[in-house]
């Protein structure tokens, strides 16, 4: 990849250089930007926590995912004790910090396990399939905020055969320009060593320009022009989800797309008479957020999903429920997984343009704006 070029896009946000790394050469899997000491991560070691592996451990056993996916946590497990020996204390109090009114009142580490194991799964499956003479797999984690699922998946995956992880997020800061800030964190990515190097973009997947430049300048670059590239969203709010799966959509080098909906759009999209459209398909928010035609939240969230899957545009693609999720207060369960895939070398996707508006049409609103522009223009 022409990192130089990236950077001169202002949008990208990457390591001095990425990390290189032969088959099996374990002393080279480790950051390009690995630390420059001094640094306030040197500091107090995780095993000075309160939160042991063998504590995290009752908590894991409490919760659905080590009934579901009893062999994946057994390899957390191990996971866990090896950060604990080697996860500076403020990585690791991060990871085991609870959350207020978070899922299931457990560490973040076990939280984000309980959710992503099926994407975990899905994607282990994808790169095991991999012909041996396939280049090293991208893996690009949409809204990844802290990090968690490339974080496992980073232990999980084989070093032969993934070259590296891109965390995008808007929350990041741009580590192309200077004094960039964002509210998450990207410390315990760059200066801790990871088994498959991560690199973060600070990126608006929602915006047109940025689909864009996704497109053209990372996946279609000369470095990733040839890798298989699977793509994950985890827990991605309302529109969101749609311009993820536009993602997959629209860039045929995306050969599997895992996706977990959080949640949907408030019924304001009722009231505004909101139209979406992903792909060819175009559905109305009347059609699963009002209340007199779907008069449950459980419901809804699946009607949503269905609108999400119909729009994706291959033959290969499911919805997978797992019972993963305890909701508490009248919610609905985050259950639903969307998998998608399709074969590995397609020649990329000649559209117009991409990243067009999800919300095609509105009585009033951010979506009625789209369709003046629309109707402006035809004349
Ligand atoms: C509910 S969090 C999920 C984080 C992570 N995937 C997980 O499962 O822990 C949603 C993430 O999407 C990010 N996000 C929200 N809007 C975004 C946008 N327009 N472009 C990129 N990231 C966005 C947020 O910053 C947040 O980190």
């Amino acid at each position: 990849m022409d990192l130089d070029h990236l950077r001169s896009v202002g949008l990208f946000d990457l390591p001095e250089q990425l990390p290189v790394f032969g088959p099996g050469a374990a002393s080279e899997n480790r950051l390009a930007s690995t630390p420059d000491p001094p640094d306030p991560l040197d500091a107090p070691a995780a095993s000075g926590s309160r939160w042991s592996p063998q504590g995290l451990k009752e908590q894991l056993d409490k919760l659905p995912v080590s009934q579901l996916f009893p062999e994946l946590c057994d390899e957390v497990m191990g996971i866990l004790h090896r950060w604990h020996q080697r996860l500076p204390l403020k990585v690791w109090s991060r990871m085991v910090k609870i959350c207020k009114g978070s899922a299931h009142q457990v560490p973040s580490v076990l939280k984000e396990l309980n959710e992503s194991a099926p994407v975990i799964q899905r994607v282990r499956r994808w790169v095991e399939a991999l012909p041996s003479t396939a280049p090293k797999a991208c893996i690009l984690d949409l809204g990844a905020g802290f990090g968690f699922l490339s974080m496992f998946l980073s232990e999980l995956l084989p070093c032969e055969k993934v070259k590296e992880f891109c965390l995008m997020d808007m929350s990041y800061a741009n580590r192309g320009v200077d004094n960039s800030s964002g509210t998450t964190s990207t410390e315990h990515i760059y200066k801790v060593q990871w088994q498959i190097p991560m690199y973060t973009l600070k990126v608006d997947l929602k915006k047109k320009t940025t689909l864009n430049q996704i497109a053209e300048r990372l996946l279609q670059s000369e470095d990733l022009r040839e890798r298989p590239i699977f793509a994950c969203g985890i827990h991605l709010c309302n529109t969101l989800g749609i311009r993820a799966a536009q993602l997959f959509n629209e860039n045929a080098e995306v050969s599997g797309f895992a996706f977990v909906p959080c949640c949907f759009p408030t019924s304001r999209h009722v009231a505004q008479q909101v139209v979406y459209q992903l792909g060819q398909h175009r559905f109305a928010a009347r059609e699963f957020l009002d209340p007199k035609v779907v008069p449950s939240n459980t419901d809804r969230f699946e009607r949503w999903a269905e609108h999400i899957l119909e729009g994706i545009e291959t033959n290969s693609k499911g919805i997978e429920h797992h019972e993963l999720h305890r909701p508490t207060n009248g919610m609905f369960a985050q259950n639903i997984y969307i998998f998608a895939e399709r074969p590995l070398n397609m020649q990329p996707i000649q559209v117009e343009t991409r990243g067009t508006c999800v919300v095609v049409d509105a009585k009033f609103g951010h979506g009625s704006k789209a369709k003046k522009k629309a109707q402006k223009k035809k004349r």
